[in-house]
């Protein structure tokens, strides 16, 4: 199916929705709880299909088929919910459907033909200021080895630029595309893309990059971000969204990470029995659950006011993961820079855009010394079952230590060859 033809089914599942199918004027309530009455689904239901724009289901669409005598494709259609099924129709029967819809498409925006002037410029990346809808149409098809995108979550909250962070959510997902869009344009094939959000919104992500992209990973980032709500599991993890363009990643190096271990004793956290021998002394495989990034919220670290800044060993895993020096790295929603100076600090290049002010971004390359600090630390953790300072403590413990199993089974092994 062509990208143009999704997009104007996208926009329909906007406009219908479940009062408009049936025809009832929402904003009269006597009608409305009239209808609830006569249909017998609560109005509490009906308004929760609404709002939500959800396909009813089970006994509730039996009775909206029946009052409104459409069949359940005719609904799903007019809410714009397309299932596997009616995907596969719309597939075979492509040009007919083109053919009706040809007149209503959008056409898109030619692109400005000056690319913008930019707001900061470092020995290895252009940072541009303004919205990177307008922006990324200068960046060339195919040109971007690794994109990081951390876009403002619709929780309405202030940000310095004072974007709209309250859309409703039909119009966040179609803003999140519009910019998805882009970044799969101008990722090179074999490049990867790394998407950070609450996991309520990298649901509606996946199901869009899954069109165009391979799958690698939906990584759970243990961070809370909530007080426990009434009702609800207590949220506890970003999700993290790895896709590459292509078959398969044209780079892939995880770092190996160092064993738990209790930050008292230094013991062992798991009994990892007759399989220490086994393990690498480089450290652990990483998994797709990463219990060990921490939340910025000391403000040591902090490079500028308000929440929503990320930790530089989120971004050092990432880039690590996925490029090597001399590649080129791109983010489209800046804050604090934190993916420009991991970049920068790792060689590689960089592509910057900040809607909002972007002195502080500007300010941390003056100081970029402090991030390679903090960097340096962090990396001395890792690549090691246990980082020089847990291994002497386990040494001077008496716990055993690579080594220490090493020796054990080649005293072992010398005795039983007499
Ligand atoms: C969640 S923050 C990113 C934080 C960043 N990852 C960090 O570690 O500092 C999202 C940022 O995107 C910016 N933003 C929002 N809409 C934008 C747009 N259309 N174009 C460019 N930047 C945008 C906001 O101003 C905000 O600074």
């Amino acid at each position: 199916m062509e990208e143009k033809e999704l997009g104007l089914t996208l926009k329909a599942a906007g406009i219908n929705s479940l009062f408009n199918i049936l025809k009832i004027d929402k904003s009269d309530r006597f009608s409305l709880l009239r209808f609830a009455r006569i249909i017998g689904i609560s109005l509490k239901k009906l308004n929760y299909y609404e709002n939500s724009k959800k396909m009813p289901s089970g006994v509730d669409l039996e009775k909206i088929c029946e009052a409104t005598g459409l069949s359940p494709t005719q609904i799903m259609l007019k809410l714009g919910i397309i299932d596997y099924n009616l995907k596969t129709l719309i597939e075979n029967n492509s040009e007919k459907v083109f053919r009706i819809v040809e007149s209503q498409i959008n056409k898109e925006k030619p692109k400005a033909s000056l690319p913008p002037p930019m707001a900061y410029e470092s020995k290895s990346g252009t940072l541009y200021q303004g919205d990177c809808l307008e922006l990324m149409p200068h960046i060339d098809s195919d040109s971007i080895d690794l994109i990081f995108a951390d876009p403002p979550f619709n929780l309405n909250k202030i940000y310095p630029s004072n974007i709209d962070d309250n859309l409703k959510s039909d119009q966040y997902i179609k803003w999140c595309e519009e910019w998805a869009k882009q970044c799969i344009r101008i990722l090179k094939p074999g490049g990867s893309i790394f998407v950070w959000n609450l996991p309520k919104w990298n649901t509606f992500m996946a199901a869009y990059l899954n069109t165009q992209l391979t799958f690698r990973h939906w990584i759970s980032v243990d961070i809370k971000y909530s007080l426990p709500i009434r009702g609800r599991l207590y949220p506890s993890h970003y999700a993290l969204l790895y896709y590459c363009k292509g078959e398969k990643p044209a780079k892939f190096h995880p770092d190996r990470l160092p064993m738990s271990v209790c930050p008292h004793c230094f013991g062992d956290l798991k009994d990892y029995g007759g399989y220490k021998d086994k393990m690498n002394p480089n450290g652990i495989n990483m998994s797709d659950v990463w219990l060990d990034i921490p939340p910025v919220r000391h403000k040591k670290y902090k490079k500028r006011n308000g929440a929503n800044e990320l930790s530089v060993k989120l971004l050092d895993r990432i880039i690590e993961m996925s490029t090597d020096e001399g590649d080129t790295v791109f983010d489209p929603f800046g804050g604090s820079g934190t993916t420009y100076a991991v970049s920068e600090i790792k060689n590689r290049k960089w592509i910057g855009i900040e809607i909002g002010p972007v002195e502080d971004i500007i300010n941390r390359f003056k100081n970029i010394e402090d991030d390679a600090e903090n960097l340096n630390q962090i990396r001395k953790g890792i690549n090691s079952l246990f980082p020089e300072k847990t291994l002497q403590r386990r040494i001077k413990n008496g716990l055993w230590t690579p080594e220490s199993v090493n020796r054990k089974k080649q005293k072992y092994s010398t005795k039983s060859n007499y």
